[in-house]
């Protein structure tokens, strides 16, 4: 529990209450509304939650001013540089870094989860051939529940673990079938000798024709972006996934809730749109062109990739990313990628622009990840299911820590209502 130690008054026509002051680890303090409504009969008014803490979450910190995100406590850019993505998937779901046993068992935990139920494969088939990723994703995480019914009941701890053991070892696969089946080839079965970002690789890139062998560098920068990847406190998609997980719903339609939103544009569905919007720009000397036109209000277009809600200074994950970019090109030999050259000269005229300053907008993780992705050999549509599979862990992690709260109440946001007050219903003729 957060610490209280001072209150806020607040006045209302002259009649004053008292609202506690929480204070975090790190972070701004928290004015504990939680009573105001029995008390004072009023809401609080805050679309997008830009100011609205919505549960207390030992996981995962951003310092947006300071361009800092900790995992328990760990600067991301540590973790990128010296761990590993299963040791970081253990750390936010058990809230420690493991020792050597621990890790062990770990792995072997997650590994013997990598196939998914056989049947599973007719489901697939029941798509459209040329099914977005994303939305084979979507409805095949959420049928989970019907084929895993022994880790449906919230209420046992056990079927808790089995459930997030399962999302983390399955959603690989899950992807690289959703892949697949959009491009016609058969799926591959994963293969247990791989490291986890290694096996994605052979499950993706793999046919029966063909020895697929997992360059290694690659695999290492797939764990990487994994890692980068991993959990973001309380965006869109991790609220999803609470939400509907407050109400009881079994993990797997949570984690399908929490896919769904991540897909959208502005929120994991940049990274596929920042690549299309790179494409588009195509060459420097238009970059000018589209800048002007993400200042204009009336265009309706944002650069993609750019911006956050909560970076406001610089987010650490795009700094890992564009090194990872480079690293990456240059050891396939694409060094002088074009698409590289435009996203930094894009960055650059950007960061110089008064519009960019002011309003504190920088390269998002998006901005840099679809880059890699696509000379790694992925096409735009995987590049969203591959940050699903990666934000799985983040997203159960807090659906664990929430679900294993002993305050944990449905959520229910309130509303200010601006429609019609009570009004009479009129006979059709008068109308
Ligand atoms: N290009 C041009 N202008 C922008 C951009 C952009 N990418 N992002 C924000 N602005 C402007 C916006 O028009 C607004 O201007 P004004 O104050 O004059 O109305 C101001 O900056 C603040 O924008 P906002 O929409 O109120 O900010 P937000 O915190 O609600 O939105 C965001 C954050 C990420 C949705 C937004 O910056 C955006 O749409 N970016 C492009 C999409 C993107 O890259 N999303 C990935 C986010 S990181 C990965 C993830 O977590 O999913």
């Amino acid at each position: 529990m957060a610490e209280t130690k001072r209150t806020a008054t607040l006045n209302i026509d002259g009649q004053t209450y008292d609202l506690p002051v929480m204070s975090p680890t790190v972070g701004p303090d928290v004015l504990d509304i939680r009573k105001l409504y029995g008390q004072a009969d009023v809401f609080t008014y805050d679309p997008g939650f830009t100011s609205t803490a919505s549960c207390e979450s030992t996981i995962t910190y951003i310092d947006g001013d300071k361009g800092e995100l900790l995992y328990r406590g760990y600067p991301i850019e540590q973790l990128a540089d010296q761990s590993h993505f299963l040791e970081v998937c253990y750390l936010l779901l058990y809230g420690e870094l493991p020792d050597a046993k621990q890790m062990a068992d770990f792995e072997i935990r997650v590994t013997r989860h990598t196939m998914v139920h056989e049947q599973m494969h007719n489901f697939f088939r029941g798509f459209r051939r040329d099914a977005h990723p994303m939305a084979t994703m979507v409805g095949v995480v959420g049928a989970m529940s019907a084929f895993y019914h022994d880790s449906t009941d919230i209420g046992d701890p056990w079927q808790r673990e089995v459930a997030s053991i399962r999302l983390i070892a399955k959603l690989p696969t899950i992807a690289a079938m959703a892949y697949k089946y959009s491009i016609g080839q058969p799926f591959v079965y994963p293969k247990n000798s791989l490291d986890y970002a290694g096996n994605f690789l052979h499950m993706c890139f793999s046919v029966p024709a063909e020895e697929y062998v997992v360059n290694p560098v690659l695999s290492k920068a797939m764990d990487r972006i994994m890692m980068l990847h991993a959990d973001h406190e309380q965006n869109a998609s991790t609220s999803t996934v609470r939400l509907a997980g407050s109400s009881g719903a079994n993990p797997f339609a949570c984690i399908a809730a929490g896919i769904a939103c991540l897909w959208g544009p502005a929120h994991g569905g940049a990274n596929q749109a920042c690549l299309e919007m790179l494409k588009e720009i195509g060459t420097v000397d238009r970059i000018p062109e589209f800048v002007a036109k993400a200042k204009d209000k009336d265009s309706g277009f944002r650069l993609m990739g750019f911006g956050h809600r909560v970076y406001k200074n610089f987010d650490p994950r795009a700094t890992v990313m564009k090194e990872s970019a480079d690293e990456v090109l240059e050891l396939l030999g694409v060094g002088n990628n074009p698409l590289l050259q435009v996203a930094k000269e894009l960055e650059r005229i950007a960061l110089e622009d008064e519009y960019f300053i002011s309003k504190k907008l920088y390269p998002n993780v998006d901005f840099y990840s679809g880059i890699i992705l696509e000379a790694m050999g992925f096409p735009t549509s995987m590049f969203t299911p591959i940050f699903a599979l990666s934000r799985t862990v983040g997203w159960i992690s807090q659906w664990k820590e929430m679900i294993g709260d002993p305050q944990m109440k449905i959520g229910r946001p309130r509303q200010l209502y601006v429609g019609a007050p009570r009004r009479d219903y009129p006979e059709l003729e008068t109308r």
